[in-house]
């Protein structure tokens, strides 16, 4: 079913954001509208949140935000874009700085937590079992005709990644698993878990967000169709929005 909706995909729209504080105080409070708006849909909300500097401090303005009561965080489903395949509760962890950043911070159900394996989990300590753990976890939640996420945060690295999709990485190629093991990742640490692609294409909407002119060059190849990038297959269902600042915006 994830491998339903890939021909289904959303031409990109831009925001551009005077300064990095400026796009992570509105991708906070659009994330916050989007989790209570469907919630008001469908009950459920669910998100995927991503690592990096930018997807952590959307997060941190999130918990900073007064409309963060509109959202019943027991009714949140929330899922990683990647992870770090090191130990639990390790500082490089992308959930270790979500639950700081926010989740500690919020009444989320633990049960409606999933977070990615650690390398010292007991069921798993190769990260290629842990990414089919995943994967069949995602596999078990597809319903027909339904985005298994609404919203998909996603930060964007200077040679074009997204999640731990690298560019020319057989990862970023994955036709069939929800989830993979990305083994010689070029940001360290080399072991992560990453949603494919075909995943990540599943959502109901898919926020790109990133600043700064090191990723210039990165955002204007991958808005001219540099398909070797995985930011520029990184496409929702209904909606795909890149939240750039005027310096990452340079080149477009
Ligand atoms: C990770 C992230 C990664 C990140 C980009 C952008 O685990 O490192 O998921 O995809 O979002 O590398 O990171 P910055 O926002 O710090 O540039």
């Amino acid at each position: 079913m994830l491998d339903d909706y890939a021909g289904a995909a959303s031409t990109p729209d831009v925001a551009v954001h005077e300064t990095a504080a400026e796009l992570c105080d509105a991708v906070a409070r659009n994330l916050v509208d989007e989790l209570a708006a469907a919630q008001a849909r469908n009950g459920l909300a669910s998100v995927v949140l991503t690592g990096g500097r930018t997807g952590i401090a959307v997060l941190e303005r999130v918990r900073a935000n007064p409309r963060i009561r509109n959202v019943d965080w027991s009714a949140v489903r929330i899922f990683w874009s990647d992870e770090r395949f090191v130990p639990a509760g390790h500082p490089d962890r992308n959930e270790a700085q979500a639950r700081d950043a926010l989740l500690d911070h919020v009444p989320v159900d633990p049960r409606l937590v999933y977070p990615m394996g650690a390398s010292d989990d007991p069921y798993g300590t190769d990260s290629a079992t842990a990414a089919a753990a995943y994967s069949d976890l995602l596999r078990r939640m597809e319903r027909p005709d339904c985005p298994l996420f609404d919203v998909c945060l996603l930060g964007v690295g200077e040679d074009g990644h997204v999640a731990s999709l690298f560019p020319g990485h057989p990862a970023s190629e994955e036709p069939l698993l929800a989830a993979v093991s990305v083994r010689d990742s070029p940001k360290p640490p080399s072991e992560r878990i990453s949603l494919t692609l075909g995943t990540i294409r599943s959502s109901a909407e898919v926020w790109l967000v990133t600043t700064g002119a090191a990723k210039t060059a990165a955002v204007a190849d991958a808005f001219r169709g540099n398909t070797d990038f995985p930011a520029s297959r990184a496409v929702g269902i209904e909606r795909t929005i890149w939240h750039l600042d005027r310096e990452a915006a340079g080149g477009l």
